[in-house]
């Protein structure tokens, strides 16, 4: 029988750890073709072999440093020759610097602001005309509590994810009449290897998987409707 996203094409960025891997597992499970970047062509090819074995889906990678639009475009080509019909991105690669502002660099600071922003703009730029040709398509894009909670250390963070939330918000009142739905989910401490130094593993954290279930959750909703914002938190964090 066939799965419910099966013929479905997805990408997800920044798919070879954390998040980003447990989501493209799950579009897997669920019988999408699914294709992951990462900056690195080692790290992809491991993480599409992997995949491959545990999941049996379809799954395709390429080195893309998503802060580049050259590279953007070239792994939406790619996504084409494969699979064409793209229906699904999910924006998630992203990258948090955690320092006050007196010390921050503004190498840091760029970094944050071409990823976690301008890399989802390269991707939404890439995805809409595809969306078209497809008749609809689906934007998840994987921001944070950061993005409505400040917290001292988190400026460039808080604004990446604050502005992001912005761009989603506009992203769907531009493009919902085209049949394109567009959600970003805000999750609190996940437990990946996001923003090293900041936390180690824990149990009480939110598990990657977790968010990867609440992605599925959004897929599933008819097409009539659409849940436009998702924040998700850990149930017991340390008091
Ligand atoms: N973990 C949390 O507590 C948490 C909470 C809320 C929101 N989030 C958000 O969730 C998303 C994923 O976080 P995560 O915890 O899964 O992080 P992670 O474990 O550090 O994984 C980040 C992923 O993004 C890729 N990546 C990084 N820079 C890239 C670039 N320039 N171009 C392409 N890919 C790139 C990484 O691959 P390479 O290193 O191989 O390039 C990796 O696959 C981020 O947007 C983050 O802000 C995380």
């Amino acid at each position: 029988m066939d799965k419910f996203l099966t013929g479905k094409v997805a990408v997800v960025t920044g798919g070879t750890r954390g998040i980003g891997r447990a989501i493209a597992e799950r579009l897997l499970r669920e019988g999408a073709s699914v294709a992951i970047c990462g900056r690195s062509g080692e790290t992809v090819a491991r993480a599409v072999k992997e995949m491959t074995a545990t999941t049996g889906g379809t799954v395709f990678g390429q080195a893309a440093d998503i802060t580049h639009p050259e590279d953007v475009h070239r792994l939406f080509q790619s996504v084409d020759e494969r699979f064409g019909n793209l229906g699904v991105l999910i924006n998630n690669a992203g990258l948090g610097i955690f320092r006050r502002v007196a010390d921050m660099s503004i190498g840091e600071w760029h970094q944050m602001m071409d990823l976690n922003l301008s890399g989802v703009f390269y991707c939404c730029r890439e995805a809409l005309p595809r969306f078209n040709n497809s008749g609809e398509g689906y934007i998840i894009n994987i921001s944070s509590l950061a993005g409505k909670n400040a917290f001292s250390g988190g400026a460039g963070y808080n604004a990446s994810k604050f502005g992001l939330n912005g761009f989603s918000e506009a992203l769907m009142l531009d493009h919902r009449y085209d049949n394109v739905r567009v959600s970003y989910i805000m999750p609190g401490s996940v437990d990946t290897e996001f923003g090293s130094g900041r936390g180690a593993h824990a149990d009480w954290k939110i598990a990657p998987e977790d968010v990867a279930e609440v992605v599925i959750g959004l897929l599933r909703l008819p097409q009539r409707t659409l849940v436009s914002r998702v924040e998700m938190r850990p149930l017991k964090p340390p008091k």
